[in-house]
């Protein structure tokens, strides 16, 4: 069922509402697929009064923000809105907390070294991350030993039935290894608008982890951190404005001790992590060792220099991706019984409504 069979063609569309406009330039992987409705907001208002719009006249929406973790695979039906609510303002809490409001919108690299200029802990492990600060949240955003989880304090979100703005306790968001509530059961519910961190005057630095200890020399301070994130992310991972990816495309899988204890005694050079009473496999290794680093098929590639990285050449469809992660995946679980999962956000995604209404025409021919 079209979703916006409501819609005629003699329907004036609101301002800044286009149609049949390609989304090549706002996703990451550069892969041009169109929006059926389009429309770049600035702010709250305008918002409101788009998804009020789209409420009316039954169109489902779907919000992007930098469009770095994300895998678009085919037209989006509806209104894709480009979220650019803007703003950041510091407040101090109490001696040594700073709460940071930012819009949605902002550029989360921006914002982090921002924090930085100002002496503020808390996010420097999470330099050069592609994305907004809106996006953020939704799938935990994490580098370094450090997740976003944990310096943020609330989520503000508009509420897409009833058009309430408001804000969520961060610790209501169901944050997990590249996971929240976002993603999963508030899925249709939330567009989010503003997240508030929590950030620190003064704090420990983490240094231990994916070899940060080394890149600094002398003493550590909140601006080497920074710059060492930036220096060790730049090295390993492509830069998406010179060679298009998503970053990480699969999370690092997790596996009971019994499963990583004989597959450490198969490959001894296995790299992993405990994590509670499970594993952590670094996927990147798994794909590695399996052969697929820096290879190339139809214009898209594992990436030469971090196998958990598939980069896009220069194909124009998802499809040639589509195949390479499933004979990635095909291949890892053939030769260590492992399931990789991707970690992208694939568009455009069918509602449960849409779903069952496919179903029951399907069923009525
Ligand atoms: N490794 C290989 N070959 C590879 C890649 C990795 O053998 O091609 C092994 C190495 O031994 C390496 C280990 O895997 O030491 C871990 O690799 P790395 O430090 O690059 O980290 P990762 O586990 O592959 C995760 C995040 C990254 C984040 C880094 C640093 C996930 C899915 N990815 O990668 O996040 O930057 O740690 O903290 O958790 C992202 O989410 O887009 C992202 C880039």
């Amino acid at each position: 069922m079209d979703s916006t069979q409501h819609i005629s063609d003699a329907t004036i569309l609101p301002p800044r509402v286009e149609k049949n406009v390609s989304l090549q330039q706002y996703n990451t992987f550069r892969f041009d697929y169109q929006a059926e409705f389009f429309a770049l907001v600035e702010d709250l208002m305008t918002l409101k009064s788009l998804v009020g719009w789209a409420k009316q006249h039954n169109i489902c929406v779907t919000m992007l923000g930098g469009g770095s973790n994300l895998l678009i695979s085919a037209d989006i039906p509806g209104l894709v809105i480009i979220n650019r609510l803007r703003g950041c303002h510091a407040k101090e809490e109490s001696g040594n907390r700073i709460s940071l409001i930012v819009g949605a919108g902002e550029n989360w690299h921006e914002m982090v070294e921002f924090t930085v200029q100002n002496h503020w802990f808390g996010v420097e492990n999470l330099a050069l991350i592609p994305g907004t600060a809106g996006a953020a949240p939704v799938q935990n955003i994490g580098a370094y030993g450090v997740e976003v989880k944990d310096s943020l304090a609330r989520v503000q979100v508009l509420d897409r039935q009833t058009l309430d703005v408001y804000w969520v306790n961060a610790q209501d968001c169901g944050f997990a290894y590249r996971d929240s509530h976002f993603k999963g059961l508030w899925k249709d519910k939330y567009f989010i608008t503003a997240i508030e961190l929590s950030l620190k005057k003064r704090a420990d630095l983490l240094l231990s982890y994916g070899g940060l200890a080394n890149q600094i020399e002398g003493e550590p301070s909140l601006k080497k951190v920074f710059q060492a994130v930036c220096q060790v992310r730049s090295s390993k991972l492509p830069d998406p404005n010179v060679l298009a990816n998503a970053g990480s495309f699969f999370k690092n899988p997790m596996v009971s001790t019994t499963q990583h204890n004989q597959l450490k005694e198969s490959f001894p050079s296995l790299v992993s992590f405990p994590h509670g009473n499970e594993f952590k496999l670094a996927a990147g290794w798994l794909i590695d060792q399996a052969g697929w680093k820096g290879k190339t098929q139809q214009g898209v590639g594992v990436y030469e220099k971090q196998a958990l990285v598939l980069v896009n050449h220069q194909a124009i469809k998802a499809e040639p991706l589509l195949e390479l992660e499933a004979n990635i995946k095909a291949n890892v679980f053939n030769l260590y019984g492992v399931e990789l999962e991707r970690e992208p956000v694939q568009l455009p995604v069918l509602s449960q409504k849409e779903l069952s209404g496919m179903l029951s025409e399907e069923s009525q021919t």
